[in-house]
């Protein structure tokens, strides 16, 4: 979203807001809703504000209330009021990634609410593997909105949070994603979800505020080498779509009960996602049964048009779009266009009754049409509710628990704060505050920077090293002088928002510009230990740090958000002890050389050398590798339950039991397979001398056939645990749900055979028979 080429689009919105602020007295501090039955007592006779009433009975009477262009108002994201039926305008577009956001035109901050708790970009807390602090952190950030919403500085409908695939390291989004695992991303999806999402009072019909998954499908290309997202056609094949793309959407729609789908720019196979029936009403609302609305990205419709040119008029979109299953436009695409694809023929007012039933029936179950909220449920939040110790507390515990240990030699990592007198602290990212928190932002509560964060513990010599992380010529004399006389060198280098962000994806994945240089020279220098911190989204090809003997040990902090230098210097002097694990794989950049970012494909190709992708397809070298993370305590796996063999029963004319050597695979839908499941069980022991968490990856290796991944997670979960103490993790494995793979056309299989199960080093091997 907040593309470049809408900024007409955006300055409008915004000229607006600001002459309804500038006004004297009417400044927002209450919150808009309909059904305002107090000042209004005639509302009472609509059935529509009947609180007593179902959801469906309220909506169906409120569409019959409305004429065709009221209907139309109700279909893009600055919605119409209807001011005879006590309906206020609406504003859908608000963002809460990680923090209640000020992109979009639906939420802003104020004297009354300055800044809200802003968490570390996701994909630092997707390292965390931590399941329940996904919700958890979702909770919070839903608790903030509703008391923004109450005072009128935010809306109730969130397009939050992303969970493409992050495909390519090269991506400037991939930050605001958990990563490139499908399970990883699925789990983390609808535990955010639900952490915004779920009411207190348990009813299921309710949302504290509603969620969106996006940007469905296959959207994972920005702006590479002057590839366009508006326009890029991405080719995926069926198996690919299958096993790596939709996973995070159907978990999110279906596990975490999602209250809407954002449909993305781009292609997929030839057609755009906005315009594909298969896509949204085939596959999100068919399939996976969808309770609520399905959105475009801002302005999807408009892409489709002018830049795709995928239709003859704007009509068509108009109607291919609402047809194919959209309910709501960002953009005033819809607004502009579907009177007349309705004059033309080419679009009837059953369909748009549908698409404003189901963004209506999402406004219902968030009390829009229940009158005065603060009579409500989350009434009496307020601006005491944002930001307070404890949000603020959980901001920079997601920080510590996602930041990743990648190299520490020995007496390097944790520093002592009673022994090092003197901390150099080096590097462009060192005193950064905005930088810390990634992309769709809001206003923090308040910032600690990483050279704050140390300085609170010992004495520290500042400098830059470069003037901005783009690092044109480094002052590599300077950095020396501080480096040289100190006990110790922490260098905060890495990326910001103009290296890797929307709209703009790298083309190389080394450190920008003269970084590497000063990190080489300091470290040449340096009498103590020397931690490289790498502040980024995206992985960096760090090999010659990893090489470097001077260089004794690596952070990555991701983006770690408002409290990142705390949770940084907490990691640093052993305060905390690091449990942070790689949500993604990082690539040498000889990887971007060779591959071009717009090939889709997850899988190796033998006869033209393409590598595949990610850690469950690709077999190169890797910088880093998914789920890599150290500690500075040990642990040790010992495994106590596992089946040796699990057979299938298949029932009398099976072909696969006439002919079982033929058979490499059988169908998941097939009644053989359902409640088969099984055990793992694993002891776990902090075998050395400090407390700390760790997490435990079950992956499998299947037997190769149907283009299977090397290996894949089946599952994680993460323990605490105190020195020398055990504890026990249990897996329960779903043979037909966590052991089976897609096959090339697209259908579940479970593969016969040998299939390794993996937990740290161990291994065991798993025979599936029929
Ligand atoms: C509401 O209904 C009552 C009783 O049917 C009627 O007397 C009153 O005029 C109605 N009010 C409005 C504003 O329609
Ligand atoms: C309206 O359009 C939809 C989709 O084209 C079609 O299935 C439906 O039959 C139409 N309904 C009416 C009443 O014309
Ligand atoms: C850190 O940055 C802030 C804000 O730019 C600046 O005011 C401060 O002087 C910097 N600190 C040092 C030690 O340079
Ligand atoms: C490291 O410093 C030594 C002198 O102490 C110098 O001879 C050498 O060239 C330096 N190496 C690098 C890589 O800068
Ligand atoms: C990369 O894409 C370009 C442009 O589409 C194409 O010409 C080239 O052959 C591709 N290279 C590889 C290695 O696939
Ligand atoms: C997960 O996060 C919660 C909330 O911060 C924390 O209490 C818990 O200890 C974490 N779990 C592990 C295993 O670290």
């Amino acid at each position: 979203m907040a593309p470049a080429n809408h900024s007409v689009f955006l300055c409008f919105s915004i000229f607006l807001i600001i002459l309804l602020n500038s006004r004297p007295g009417i400044a927002q501090t209450r919150p808009v809703y309909a059904c305002d039955t107090s000042s209004n007592p005639g509302l009472k006779n609509f059935s529509f504000c009947d609180t007593s009433l179902d959801v469906k009975t309220r909506v169906d009477d409120l569409v019959s209330r409305l004429t065709l262009p009221e209907k139309i108002g109700w279909l893009v994201n600055a919605a119409k009021g209807v001011s005879r039926l006590g309906i206020p305008n609406y504003e859908w577009w608000s963002e809460a990634l990680h923090g209640v956001s000020y992109v979009g035109p639906g939420t802003k901050f104020s004297g009354l609410v300055p800044g809200a708790t802003s968490f570390p970009q996701v994909i630092l807390t997707a390292a965390t593997f931590n399941e329940s602090l996904f919700e958890t952190i979702g909770k919070v950030v839903s608790t903030e909105a509703r008391a923004m919403y109450n005072v009128g500085l935010a809306g109730l409908t969130f397009w939050s949070p992303n969970v493409n695939i992050f495909r390519d390291p090269r991506w400037g989004r991939g930050q605001e994603t958990p990563g490139e695992d499908p399970l990883l991303s699925g789990k983390y999806g609808a535990a955010y979800v639900r952490g915004l999402q779920q009411t207190d009072d348990g009813d299921k019909d309710k949302l504290k505020v509603a969620a969106c998954c996006k940007h469905y499908t296959a959207y994972d290309v920005d702006n590479w080498k002057g590839i366009q997202r508006y326009t890029f056609n991405a080719l995926v094949t069926q198996q690919d779509l299958d096993d790596t793309f939709q996973p995070p959407f159907k978990s999110c729609v279906i596990d975490g009960n999602v209250a809407s789908v954002m449909c993305s720019y781009n292609q997929v196979n030839g057609k755009p996602t906005c315009g594909d029936p298969d896509l949204l009403s085939g596959v999100i609302r068919g399939q996976w049964k969808l309770n609520g609305y399905i959105v475009t990205d801002c302005d999807s419709l408009n892409e489709m048009f002018n830049s795709q040119h995928y239709t003859k008029t704007a009509e068509e979109t108009a109607a291919l779009a609402m047809n194919s299953g959209l309910d709501l436009n960002c953009g005033d695409f819809l607004s502009k266009n579907a009177q007349s694809a309705v004059n033309k023929g080419l679009l009837n007012e059953t369909v748009i009754n549908k698409a404003v039933s189901n963004n209506f029936a999402t406004m219902m179950r968030l009390g829009f049409f229940d009158g005065d909220p603060s009579k409500q449920l989350y009434g009496n939040l307020g601006p005491k509710d944002v930001c307070t110790a404890a949000n603020q507390e959980l901001a920079r515990e997601v920080a510590r628990q996602g930041i990743v240990l990648l190299k520490n030699a020995k007496g390097s990592l944790p520093l002592s704060p009673t022994a090092i007198k003197s901390l150099a602290v080096i590097g462009p990212n060192a005193n950064v505050s905005h930088t810390m928190l990634g992309n769709y932002e809001g206003s923090p509560c308040k910032y600690t920077t990483p050279l704050q964060g140390l300085t609170a513990s010992v004495a520290t010599v500042y400098t830059p090293g470069c003037a901005d992380v783009s690092c044109g010529t480094a002052q590599v004399d300077a950095a020396k002088k501080v480096a040289a006389t100190a006990d110790a060198v922490v260098l905060i280098m890495g990326s910001d928002q103009s290296i890797e962000r929307e709209s703009l994806d790298r083309v190389d994945i080394t450190l920008p510009g003269q970084q590497k240089l000063l990190i080489s020279e300091v470290a040449n220098v340096s009498k103590g230990p020397v931690i490289l911190v790498i502040m980024s989204g995206g992985g960096m090809d760090i090999q010659f740090a990893k090489d470097d003997p001077k260089i004794s040990s690596i952070l990555w902090v991701g983006f770690p958000g408002e409290a990142g230098g705390a949770a940084i210097a907490d990691v640093v002097f052993g305060y905390y002890n690091p449990s942070g694990r790689l949500p993604m794989t990082w690539y040498p950049q000889s990887y971007a050389d060779k591959v071009n970012m717009t090939d889709m494909n997850m899988r190796p190709d033998p006869a033209t050398g393409y590598p595949g992708r990610t850690y469950r397809f690709y077999k190169g070298p890797t910088v880093f590798s998914f789920g890599d993370g150290l500690s500075y305590t040990d642990f040790s796996h010992i495994l106590v339950e596992a089946p040796k063999m699990v057979s299938l029963a298949l029932e009398d004319g099976h072909v696969c039991r006439s002919s079982s050597s033929a058979c490499k695979s059988i169908d998941v839908v097939e009644e053989s397979c359902t409640n088969l499941a099984f055990d793992v069980h694993m002891r776990v022991k902090n075998v050395g001398g400090m407390s700390g968490g760790h997490t435990v990856f079950l992956f499998s290796s299947p037997p190769q056939v149907h283009n299977a991944p090397q290996k894949h997670l089946l599952g994680f979960q993460k323990v605490n645990l105190a020195s020398q103490e055990e504890g026990m993790v249990r897996f329960s494995v779903d043979v037909c749900k966590d052991l089976s793979l897609v096959d090339e056309n697209g259908n579940k299989k479970v593969a016969l055979g040998e299939h390794i199960l993996h937990v740290g080093d161990l291994k065991h091997s798993l025979d599936l028979r029929i």
